[in-house]
């Protein structure tokens, strides 16, 4: 009998071609599936049928699933990993820009010519006021990367090739993933010696116990005078107040984040994206892949991996 994969989000057509018609039925409602397929979606652990037997996650951080309560269920629950690491990485090469540069200003100025039909006018006009947007170069600059990961290690390299010195922190890094990083990361043995000496910092990290509120007041206010934070993992690791009051009164210039949060939006010493670093076709692509690969592989085989 062909087994039930509940998707609870649109997955990606060619993650879904990974579990073959023959054997498998794929829907967005089924009483008694056999796995669950997702992507964003808030699962709680009352939705989750008794007849599940595994979970995948085409994604890479898995705080949207409730993992603790599947582990006492006995669900595996599996995530992809990398699969949108370079997704991610491209964005926080904008982020660096968007830090470095007066983009989001000059583009803001911009559409409100938008009645300025004169040319000549136009140019007058952008000449007398783009010295406002005058930015600094990353050439020189530091990065800290904060957790080097499939996606830190990644933003550190190529934070590398355009010219800036890079600093990592990551007590958790094994040692093969040390051995692959390039020697020219730098390490830092703690958390507020990386805050201390880094122009850009880039936060790379799940939302665990031991992540939630980790970049707090003291770490903020320990930062260079200018400094730039940019956090496309997840909101919860920084304390918001703290964030605040470091924009406010401290020594941080600007802080640009891949989640909207009420009390950050429409201030001009933040930029905010909504939660779009993995939004590409190849991310969705690679994270649906894998996550249905590793479905199947346990559904067919029992196996349980992660990647
Ligand atoms: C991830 O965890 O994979 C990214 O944050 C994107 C997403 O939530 O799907």
């Amino acid at each position: 009998m062909a087994k039930q994969i509940l998707t609870l989000n649109a997955i990606s057509v060619k993650g879904l071609e990974r579990l073959p018609r023959e054997d498998y039925e794929v829907a967005s409602e089924f009483a008694h599936p056999d796995a669950i397929l997702l992507r964003s979606h808030k699962l709680k652990s009352e939705d989750i049928p008794d007849s599940v037997l595994a979970i995948g996650r085409a994604g890479a951080g898995t705080n949207n699933v409730p993992v603790a309560d599947c582990s006492k269920r006995g669900i595996p629950v599996f995530n992809a990993p990398g699969a949108n690491a370079n997704a991610v990485k491209e964005l926080v090469a904008v982020g660096l820009l968007l830090g470095s540069r007066g983009i989001v200003e000059g583009i803001d100025y911009v559409a409100t010519l938008a009645n300025t039909t004169d040319k000549a006018e136009l140019n007058k006009t952008l000449e007398a006021h783009k010295k406002e947007f005058k930015g600094s170069e990353l050439v020189g600059k530091t990065l800290g990367v904060v957790g080097l990961g499939a996606i830190g290690s990644m933003v550190a390299e190529m934070a590398l090739t355009m010219g800036m010195d890079v600093i990592g922190y990551d007590p958790a890094l094994s040692v093969e993933a040390a051995w692959r990083l390039s020697s020219q990361v730098q390490r830092a043995d703690t958390l507020s010696a990386l805050f201390a000496k880094c122009d850009y910092i880039s936060l790379h990290l799940p939302v665990l116990d031991s992540t939630r509120g980790l970049i707090n007041a003291e770490l903020l206010a320990a930062m260079r005078e200018g400094a730039c934070l940019l956090n496309f993992a997840r909101q919860e690791i920084v304390d918001e107040d703290a964030l605040l009051a470091a924009l406010e009164s401290g020594p941080l210039r600007k802080y640009i984040a891949d989640f909207p949060s009420p009390g950050l939006i429409g201030r001009d010493d933040v930029i905010l994206m909504p939660h779009i670093g993995a939004s590409t076709e190849e991310a969705e692509d690679n994270c649906a892949i894998m996550a249905a690969n590793q479905l199947r592989d346990f559904l067919e085989n029992g196996n349980i991996r992660n990647s």
